[in-house]
């Protein structure tokens, strides 16, 4: 059977040269091989972050580190930003974690605005915001940049930033913006197999952390942080991804991250080109809408099923039927990571051909 490939907002397809350098032969992870190992890519994740602070590495999926700051930066309350399956579950989560916890719920398909963020923080108590940048089930961004400033204004809350599905396709400047904790997982934009996050975290989201009792040790970001002075982790990180991940980072480099972020957009408008084309409707507003992927409302009523088995008969490639309680409502098509206008312009045609 030839290999399906995969236009789903995540995992997405992982490249040969990607897959090489996962197959990499083992070394030490005490060993100084893997200590110049973490030190070469350091600098160059910090730049991508667009952080001074240490970058680490999670042996997990962005869940992992999702939890992981409840757990390390919650005593008061957590207010969760939620407006899809991710962003809600972080509520779940965060309660599950034994903390105080209230969601801001927006209607799945709308961004968090900074006006409703503005009004709930004003209410008191929270020590903690969790925002998803773009919710991956509904296709929506939320104005990160506006949502920032608004948390600002409250000098004892700390903001944790899942970039989960945007980090690498859009810039999300990190000091700049005031971000706590921003993390990502590796099988999106970023092309490589599911099982990496990586997260930096802010001085004062440290000095917070040292005050919280039960963060546990797995996702303890001080033990992160004194491992990471040394190149190292805090237990065995998964050395195969991080070969990956130094091959993806030179990708990046000899791409320019600045043709990187013009490559998605330009591959999102294609989608968006195609979607108005056929006469379907984009599930997130106008000026809310992912880059990295579309969500489209099926409005035609399409077998979405029915048009995924099709694709993947004639041309071995498909997309995402629909998160949860939106499956058949919705389809999604994925336009990160290493594809091109050819692959999508490609992929557009096969929709086409399998929707006559
Ligand atoms: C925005 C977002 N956050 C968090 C997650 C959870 O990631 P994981 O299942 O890799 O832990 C996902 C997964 O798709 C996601 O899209």
């Amino acid at each position: 059977m030839p290999h399906t490939k995969l236009f789903i907002p995540g995992p997405i397809e992982v490249s040969p040269k990607t897959f090489a350098a996962f197959c990499k032969p083992m070394i030490g992870h005490r060993s100084n091989d893997f200590k110049k190992l973490y030190a070469e890519i350091h600098p160059k994740l910090q730049a991508l972050f667009y952080t001074q602070q240490p970058v680490f590495i999670s042996t997990s999926s962005a869940w992992g580190v999702m939890e992981g700051a409840i757990r390390n930066l919650v005593s008061k309350k957590v207010l969760n930003c939620m407006c899809g399956a991710f962003s809600d579950k972080w509520l779940d989560v965060s309660r599950r974690c034994g903390k105080q916890a209230e969601g801001l719920q927006v209607e799945w398909g709308q961004p968090i605005l900074p006006e409703a963020l503005d009004a709930k923080l004003a209410e008191g108590g929270f020590d903690t915001v969790t925002l998803i940048h773009n919710e991956t089930s509904t296709g929506v961004m939320s104005p990160i940049k506006e949502l920032c400033a608004v948390v600002k204004k409250h000098p004892d809350v700390m903001l944790v930033v899942d970039s989960v599905s945007s980090f690498s396709a859009v810039p999300i400047p990190m000091d700049e913006l005031g971000i706590d904790v921003l993390l990502t997982g590796s099988q999106k934009a970023l092309a490589l197999p599911p099982g990496m996050a990586l997260f930096s975290v802010s001085e004062r989201a440290f000095a917070r952390a040292a005050t919280v009792e039960g963060r546990g040790y797995y996702f303890d970001f001080l033990e992160f942080k004194k491992n990471q002075a040394e190149s190292m982790t805090p237990s065995t990180p998964v050395i195969s991804h991080i070969y990956a991940l130094q091959s993806k980072l030179e990708d990046i480099e000899c791409e320019g991250i600045e043709n990187r972020y013009a490559r998605h957009a330009k591959l999102n408008a294609l989608v968006a080109d195609w979607v108005a084309r056929n006469g379907l409707e984009f599930f997130a507003p106008e000026g809310y809408r992912s880059k990295s992927l579309t969500c489209v409302r099926n409005n035609r009523e399409i077998d979405v099923p029915a048009l995924n088995s099709k694709l993947k008969e004639r041309y071995h490639a498909m997309i995402d039927g629909g998160y949860g309680k939106l499956k058949g409502k919705t389809f999604r098509i994925s336009n990160m990571g290493d594809e091109t206008e050819k692959t999508i312009s490609e992929l557009l045609g096969w929709l086409d051909d399998c929707l006559k």
